[in-house]
């Protein structure tokens, strides 16, 4: 390379020293006679300055320099006067007295400034990604993400599982999201789907006897976008043979422990903590509970099963269930702010929300008034209510009530900031129910995918009571973020014959969608199974980062655009004939 040492490399060590950079003009500025900039590459920036009493023609040159023309510096490795010394900076402590300059390009104006704590609308930064990329937030979190790349490779090849690919061009069977299509040119009328994730192919890896697999693959989803969702995405993906539950989460466990340790140098606390999705969703309303801060729910049915006011005594008439959430000095919330919880519980699908605050060891405001002595010393030591409390409570279905109750918990520590930033917060969800019913369907659908196996023990359940009937599944959580999810496979024809029969699906449609499959476990498929990770995810929560956009180099827009290269785009006359397609 041109270049004897990048921007981030000298120090005092290496005064004296003639030296050559290369790299972008950061900071061009004249000051009094002398001209300083910083020239940046990725591994940082280190200034250089031109005078023109020692070196008349260089300096002439540099005046010429604007931000971000790309040029080749030689000169000599110089102390900072003290004055000027920036201790921020790895190379603060020196300069470059040039004494060469090469523009090895000039720069137009950029549409925003390469500069770091500047806040820069986001269709601009992803028009000019490129640009974007320059600066050192997205620099520093591709690097982690490069890193995590290094690390998870490390660790699986070194417990000898191999890393294959899996096609990208594959059959449609979409069951979950929405499936990418590709018409076929050869077959017209035929389309290869984009894979949602490699999961039949690795089932397959394993009937073939490569019983540890992983691979850091492209997924692709056609579904709603969200903070932490794009269409194409990146799994690290795992399967493994003769396993079972804990051995895939104590690899999963060990890949994240190696990870914290190497990228942040936080030795995680292990075992990771696990928790049955039932009961995550009692104590947080969620399959993802975020465990970085309490305020848990709590059952109240017991304390209410004499109770006076209606809408409880409905409640538990018809079955249902009653819960609280308590918020610390919440009795000094508005009525207006309470107004606006209470609206929010609609929203959330909830009749409405009861509520009573605890202050000078009486309750008031609220139902309270329908709150009888005996109901208050009980709900005093069952809630353990301090002074200036407020009492949150919810009566619905089972699933209403702790749903809703588990949205405001996440909503109402996020308002009053009590969710601690530097905290991670890892948890096993085990136990997950097999199948949930989708009214949109009419039908039940697999609550993980259709190859998942249930519970030996609870197979008799699925045909009378499909909904009791347990995975041997499992997700693991950070702060409230999935960030990876697996099980254990079924593995002979039968039973995955069964499923598809609890799901509705036809034999013919079976056969049709998953044939190759269904035959592939009649010839000695192992038992096996795997997991696997967001990478994006990971990566976001490693980094710190608001949006998943911002730990990928060229992602999509929320409505799923790139606006850089503009895709989706039309595409020519000539195209569509060639694939026999019309736009209708
Ligand atoms: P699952 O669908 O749970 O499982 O996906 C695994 C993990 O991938 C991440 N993820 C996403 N990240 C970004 N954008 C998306 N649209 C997106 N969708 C999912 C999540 C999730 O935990 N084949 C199974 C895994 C298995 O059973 O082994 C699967 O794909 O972090
Ligand atoms: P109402 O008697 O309908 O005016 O309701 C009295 C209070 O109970 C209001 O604060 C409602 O928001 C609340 N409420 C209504 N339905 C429910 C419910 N299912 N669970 C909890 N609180 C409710």
């Amino acid at each position: 390379m041109i270049r004897t040492h990048t921007c981030g490399a000298l120090s005092k060590e290496h005064l004296g020293q003639k030296v050559i950079l290369t790299g972008w003009v950061n900071k061009w500025r004249d000051l009094g006679g002398l001209i300083f900039i910083d020239v940046r590459d990725r591994y940082g920036k280190t200034q250089a300055v031109f005078n023109p009493e020692e070196n008349a023609d260089v300096y002439e040159q540099a005046k010429a320099l604007r931000n971000e023309d790309v040029v080749e510096i030689s000169g000599i490795v110089a102390a900072r006067p003290d004055n000027m010394i920036n201790r921020e900076m790895k190379t603060g402590e020196i300069e470059v007295a040039a004494e060469a300059l090469q523009i090895l390009n000039k720069a137009k104006t950029t549409p925003f400034e390469i500069l770091d704590d500047i806040e820069i609308n986001e269709e601009l930064r992803l028009k000019y990604r490129y640009l974007d990329l320059r600066r050192s937030g997205l620099q520093h979190n591709l690097k982690v993400r490069s890193n995590v790349y290094h690390i998870i490779r490390d660790y699986f090849y070194h417990n000898e599982f191999m890393e294959i690919e899996t096609p990208i061009l594959m059959k449609s069977t979409p069951e979950g999201a929405r499936d990418f299509l590709v018409p076929s040119r050869n077959y017209p009328g035929r389309f290869y789907a984009l894979p949602q994730s490699p999961q039949t192919y690795k089932q397959l890896l394993m009937v073939s006897g490569f019983d540890r697999y992983f691979q850091v693959v492209k997924c692709f989803r056609d579904e709603d976008l969200r903070r932490d969702r794009q269409p194409e995405f990146t799994q690290i993906d795992v399967e493994m043979s003769f396993v079972d539950e804990n051995d895939i989460i104590r690899i999963g466990s060990e890949l994240v422990q190696k990870v914290f340790k190497e990228v942040l140098g936080i030795e995680l606390e292990m075992p990771i903590k696990r928790m049955t999705f039932n009961e995550a969703f009692e104590r947080y309303g969620s399959d993802k509970p975020d465990l970085r801060f309490g305020m848990e729910i709590q059952q109240l049915n017991t304390v209410f099963a004499q109770s006076d006011f209606k809408v409880f005594s409905s409640a538990l008439e018809s079955g249902g269930q009653i819960a609280a959430l308590v918020v610390k000095n919440g009795a000094e919330f508005s009525r207006k702010k309470i107004d606006k919880l209470i609206d929010r519980s609609k929203e959330l699908g909830a009749k409405g929300l009861a509520y009573w605050k605890y202050q000078q060891g009486q309750f008031s405001a609220g139902i309270s008034k329908f709150i009888s002595e005996v109901e208050t010393k009980e709900l005093v030591s069952v809630l353990n209510l301090q002074e200036n409390d407020l009492v949150l409570s919810a009566a619905d279905t089972y699933e209403t009530t702790f749903s809703v109750l588990g949205q405001l918990r996440l909503e109402i520590a996020e308002d009053l900031n009590i969710i601690p930033q530097d905290k991670f917060a890892f948890l096993w969800v085990t136990d997950f129910p097999l199948l949930e019913y989708s009214e949109e369907e009419g039908r039940y659908m697999a609550r993980h995918h259709p190859f998942t196996s249930p519970q030996e023990e609870e197979l008799p359940l699925l045909d009378e009571q499909p909904e009791k009937v347990k995975a041997r599944a499992y997700d693991l959580v950070l702060n409230g973020s999935e960030i990876a999810g697996g099980s254990i496979r079924i593995h002979t024809k039968e039973m995955q014959e069964k499923m598809f029969a609890a799901l509705k699906i036809e034999k013919e449609e079976a056969e049709q969608k998953f044939g190759f499959l269904m035959e592939a476990l009649e010839y000695g498929a192992p038992p096996h199974g795997g997991i696997a990770f967001g990478l994006d995810r990971l990566v976001m929560i490693l980094v710190g980062a608001e949006s998943i956009r911002d730990v990928i180099a060229f992602p999509k827009t929320s409505s799923a655009l790139s606006l850089m290269d503009e895709a989706p785009s039309a595409v020519s006359e000539s195209q569509l004939r060639e694939l026999k397609l019309k736009i209708s």
